[in-house]
C-alpha cells in the first residue's frame, strides 16, 4: 500500500511538472498567435479605410478624425491617430493615450522595424493594462503621406490566458489522476497474475516462462537447506564428520590423493632410519584429512631411506603407529626431479604465480619432463583405483596436467584439483609458453579450487582469454562440450585441535625452556617467525622491520629478541641459495648493530624443525610475525593461533596472505612498509593482556570452526553433488528425453 501511495505521489509530481512546462510553452505560443492576428487585423482595418484616409489626409483635422473614428468602431481597437512622417499629430480619436506621441512612436519604429517597412507593431504596458500599438504607413514608400497608429486593447488576451491556464490545470489534474489510477490497476492486475503464475510454477503446476527462475530458486533452497541441515546435524567439523560425509554422500569411497610432497619422509641417519615431517603447508593441511578419510596418498619418494621402507608395490602404511592410510611412493630419476620439481615447478610456476619479483625461468626441456612426470603420477593414481568412478584429489602446481590425464583413463572419476598457491592475473599468466596446456590440464578436473575468490576470478579470466570454452559466471563453471568444471574458493585451514599439541609443553614451560635454550633472560620479549627459506615469505623484510623497531623504539633495545626458524628449501635453485646467504647477512648486520652484553636481537636457526618444536616456539612467543610478500593462504598464521590456548600472543600478519582475509583480528601490515610493520611490532609488544585475549579468542573461534575438515568436507559435498547431477544427466541422456544438448 505504502509503495502504491509513493508511486501515486511521484506520478502526480511528475505530471504537475509536465503541466507547468506545458502551460508556459502554450501561453507563449498562443500569445504570439494572437499578436500576429492583431497585426493582420490592423492592416485590414487600415486598408479598408485607406481610401478615405488618404483622401481626407489634407482636408483638415475634422474629416481625418471622422475617418479615424470609423476605424475605432471595431470593439478591439481602442484608439487611432494620424501622424505626419515628421512625427506631428494630425488628428486622433479622444481615447488616444497621450503616452504614445507621434514622434516617439515613429522614432521607435525607425529604430526597430526593417528599413522601408510599411507596418510595425509593439505591445507596451500601460497603467490600465497591456495594449498593442500598430503603425501603418500611407502613401508611396518614397514619399509617404504619413502614418496611422492604431491602439488595440489586449486585456481580453490576459483574460484568455487565465482561462487557458485554468483549463489546463484542471485537465492535467484530471488526466494525471486517471493515468495514475489506470497504471496502478494495471500493475496490480499484472502483479497478481505474475504472483499466481509464480506460485503455480513453484508448486510445479504449470510450465511457464518462470521455469528457469524456479529451477534456480529450487536449487538454491535445496542447497541452503542441505547445508543448514548438515551444520545443525553435524555440529563442529571433525574427522568423524568428514568420514560421515564420505559414507553419506560418496558411498564410503576411498580417497586418492596426489601431492608431490609426502607427509612422511624416511631419512638415513647415523642413528638409523628417521621419519621426518616436512615443512609444507599442504602437508599440514592434508595429512589430517587423509587420516580421517583413509585411502592412498601418492607422492614423490624423496627420502634417502624411502625405498627401504616400502613394500613390493611401493606402499607403506602411515602414520607410523596409527596406520590409517597408505602412502604410495613414486620414484623419480635425478633428471626427472631436476626438470619437473626444481625446473618447471619451482623455477617456472612458483615465481610465475607469486608476486614476489622473481623472474620465472621457462625451459622447454623442463616442461617436457614436467608433462612426462605428470603422466607417471597420473598412471600411479590409476593403478590405485578400485572402481571406475573414484574420488581423486590432485594437489598443487606440481600437477597441473594430471587432472586431464587421469580423466582420459577414468572418464567417470570425480577429480578435485586444488591450487595451493595464488593464481596470477591473465596478463601475468599469459607469459607462460604453456599457458593453454596448463589450463586445459586443470579443466580435466570436476572442481578446481583456490583459497580465495580473487584467484578463482583470475583463473576464469585466464580461461576466457586463452581457451575455447563457455564460462557460466552464474554457477562459476567452465563448460567444454558436455563437461563442466566448477571453479570455487575453498579457504584451507588446519586440523582442530592440532594433534601435535598433545606432545608440546604448556605455555609457561615452553616460554621458560625456549628462553633458557637460546640463552635469553627470562623476561625477554620474544618474537617468532617460522618458514621455509623462501623468497616469497618476506624474511629479509621481516628482519628489516625488527631493525626499524629497535631504531625507532628505544625501549625495546636489549629487551626484544626475534627468533627466525628457517627450514632450508629447494637449495638446488640458485635463487634460494642466494636468499639463504642474504638472510644470514641481514641477520648478522642487525646483530652487529644492536647486540650488547649477551643481548642478541636476532636468532636465526637455519635448520629443519619438527612440528612439536615449531609449536613450542609458538607457545614461547609474545608475537608471531608472518610477513609473506604473497601467499595463497599461509597456515603458519593459523598454527600460531591454534598453539595459543592461553589466549595470549599477538599475530602480525601480511596483508598479502590469504589468511589475512580470515584472521582480521591480527595486526595486518604491508611487509614492504617498514615503518608500519615496526609500529605494528611495537603495538603488539605493548598490547594489554585483555586486548590480546579478545583478539586471540576471536581468531581461535574462527579457526576451530573453519578447520581443515570443513575445507575438505565442503569440497567433497560439492563433488558429490556434481556426481549426482552427472549421473542423473547421464541416465536421462540415454532415455532420449533430455539429451545432453538440452543442458549445454
Ligand atoms: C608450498 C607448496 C606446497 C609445498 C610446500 C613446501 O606450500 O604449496 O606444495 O609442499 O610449499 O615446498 P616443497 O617444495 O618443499 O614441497
Amino acid at each position: 500500500m505504502q509503495r502504491a501511495v509513493r508511486f501515486l505521489v511521484l506520478l502526480l509530481v511528475g505530471l504537475a511538472l509536465l503541466a507547468v512546462v506545458g502551460y508556459v510553452v502554450l501561453a507563449r505560443t498562443t500569445r504570439a498567435w494572437f499578436e500576429h492576428d492583431l497585426a493582420l487585423r490592423s492592416q485590414l482595418a487600415v486598408s479598408s479605410a485607406r481610401q478615405s484616409l488618404e483622401s481626407n489626409w489634407s482636408s483638415g483635422r475634422k474629416q481625418l478624425s471622422g475617418a479615424l473614428a470609423d476605424i475605432t468602431r471595431d470593439e478591439r481597437i481602442m484608439a487611432a491617430a494620424a501622424c505626419t512622417p515628421q512625427g506631428e499629430l494630425l488628428a486622433a480619436t479622444d481615447s488616444y493615450p497621450a503616452e504614445f506621441s507621434c514622434r516617439s512612436v515613429l522614432e521607435r519604429m525607425r529604430h526597430e522595424a526593417a528599413t522601408g517597412a510599411e507596418t510595425w507593431s509593439m505591445s507596451p504596458e500601460l497603467p490600465s493594462g497591456r495594449v498593442n500599438l500598430s503603425v501603418t504607413m500611407l502613401g508611396p514608400p518614397a514619399a509617404p503621406l504619413g502614418a496611422v497608429v492604431l491602439v488595440h486593447d489586449l486585456s481580453y488576451l490576459s483574460r484568455r490566458e487565465v482561462a487557458t491556464r485554468n483549463f489546463l490545470v484542471v485537465a492535467f489534474f484530471v488526466l494525471s489522476l486517471a493515468a495514475s489510477v489506470i497504471t496502478l490497476v494495471a500493475a496490480r492486475i499484472a502483479w497478481r497474475g505474475w504472483t499466481l503464475e509464480l506460485g503455480r510454477a513453484l508448486t510445479g503446476e504449470a510450465t511457464t516462462e518462470f521455469q528457469p527462475l524456479v529451477r534456480n530458486v529450487r536449487e538454491l533452497v535445496e542447497r541452503l537447506a542441505s547445508e543448514r541441515e548438515q551444520e545443525v546435524r553435524g555440529g563442529r567439523w571433525s574427522p568423524a564428520r568428514l568420514r560421515s560425509i564420505l559414507t553419506q554422500y560418496l558411498n564410503g569411497e576411498r580417497v586418492l590423493l596426489l601431492a608431490n610432497r609426502a607427509p612422511y619422509i624416511h631419512e638415513r641417519t647415523d642413528g638409523g632410519v628417521e621419519v621426518l615431517h616436512p615443512a609444507s603447508g599442504l602437508v599440514s593441511a592434508l595429512e589430517p584429512v587423509m587420516r580421517a578419510c583413509s585411502g592412498v596418498w601418492v607422492a614423490h619418494g624423496s627420502g634417502s631411506a624411502d625405498r627401504q621402507t616400502v613394500d613390493a608395490h611401493d606402499h607403506i602404511r602411515v602414520p607410523p603407529g596409527e596406520e590409517s592410510y597408505s602412502l604410495r611412493r613414486v620414484w623419480l630419476s635425478e633428471e626427472e626431479e631436476n626438470g619437473y620439481y626444481y625446473g618447471f615447478s619451482n623455477e617456472g610456476l612458483w615465481p610465475l604465480c607469486h608476486v614476489a619479483h622473481a623472474r620465472p625461468v621457462f625451459r622447454a626441456a623442463d616442461y617436457e619432463i614436467y608433462a612426462r612426470v605428470n603422466q607417471r603420477f597420473a598412471d600411479a593414481i590409476c593403478d590405485e583405483v578400485d572402481s571406475d568412478d573414484p574420488i581423486v584429489l590432485v594437489q598443487d602446481y606440481h600437477f597441473a596436467l594430471a587432472p586431464r590425464m587421469i580423466r582420459e583413463r577414468l572418464p567417470r572419476a570425480t577429480i578435485i584439483a586444488f591450487w595451493h598457491i595464488p593464481w596470477p592475473n591473465s596478463e601475468r599468466f599469459g607469459i607462460c609458453p604453456w599457458r593453454e596446456e596448463l589450463i586445459s590440464g586443470l579443466l580435466g578436473a570436476s572442481i578446481v579450487g583456490f583459497h580465495i575468490q580473487q584467484h578463482c576470478n583470475n583463473f576464469i579470466d585466464g580461461v576466457d582469454a586463452f581457451m575455447e570454452s563457455r564460462i557460466d559466471r552464474e554457477t562459476h563453471a567452465v563448460v567444454q562440450g558436455s563437461r563442466r568444471t566448477l571453479v570455487r574458493p575453498y579457504p584451507i585451514s588446519i586440523e582442530w585441535p592440532v594433534h601435535w599439541l598433545e606432545h608440546v609443553p604448556p605455555v609457561d614451560e615452553a616460554r621458560s625452556s625456549v628462553r633458557r635454550e637460546l640463552g635469553l633472560a627470562q623476561d625477554t620479549l620474544l618474537g617468532v617467525g617460522i618458514d621455509r627459506l623462501d623468497y616469497t615469505k618476506g624474511i629479509e623484510e621481516r628482519l628489516a622491520a625488527v631493525d626499524e623497531l629497535l631504531m625507532r623504539y628505544r625501549e625495546f633495545r636489549g629487551k626484544f629478541t626475534f627468533v627466525q626458524l628457517a627450514a632450508p628449501s629447494r637449495t638446488k635453485i640458485p635463487r634460494y641459495r642466494e636468499l639463504n646467504e642474504r638472510v644470514q647477512a641481514v641477520a648478522s648486520e642487525i646483530d652487529r648493530k644492536w647486540s650488547s652484553d649477551g643481548y642478541r636481537p636476532i636468532v636465526l636457526l637455519r635448520e629443519h624443525h619438527e612440528p612439536t618444536s615449531v609449536f613450542r616456539y609458538f607457545r614461547a612467543a609474545d608475537l608471531c610475525y608472518v610477513s609473506s610478500l604473497h601467499d595463497g593462504m599461509n597456515l603458519v598464521a593459523k598454527e600460531f593461533v591454534a598453539a595459543r590456548d592461553d589466549e595470549q600472543g599477538v599475530l602480525v600478519l601480511s596483508q598479502f596472505t590469504g589468511a589475512s582475509r580470515d584472521l582480521t583480528e591480527a595486526l595486518i601490515v604491508n611487509p614492504y612498509d617498514l615503518r608500519q610493520a615496526s609500529d605494528a611490532l611495537a603495538a603488539a609488544l605493548r598490547m594489554p593482556k585483555d586486548e590480546q585475549r579478545e583478539r586471540m579468542r576471536s581468531m581461535r573461534r574462527l579457526v576451530s570452526e573453519f578447520n581443515v575438515y570443513r575445507w575438505a568436507g565442503r569440497m567433497l559435498v560439492d563433488a558429490a553433488e556434481l556426481r549426482r547431477k552427472e549421473r542423473l544427466t547421464g541416465r536421462l541422456g540415454t532415455s532420449g528425453i533430455f539429451g545432453r544438448s538440452a543442458r549445454a
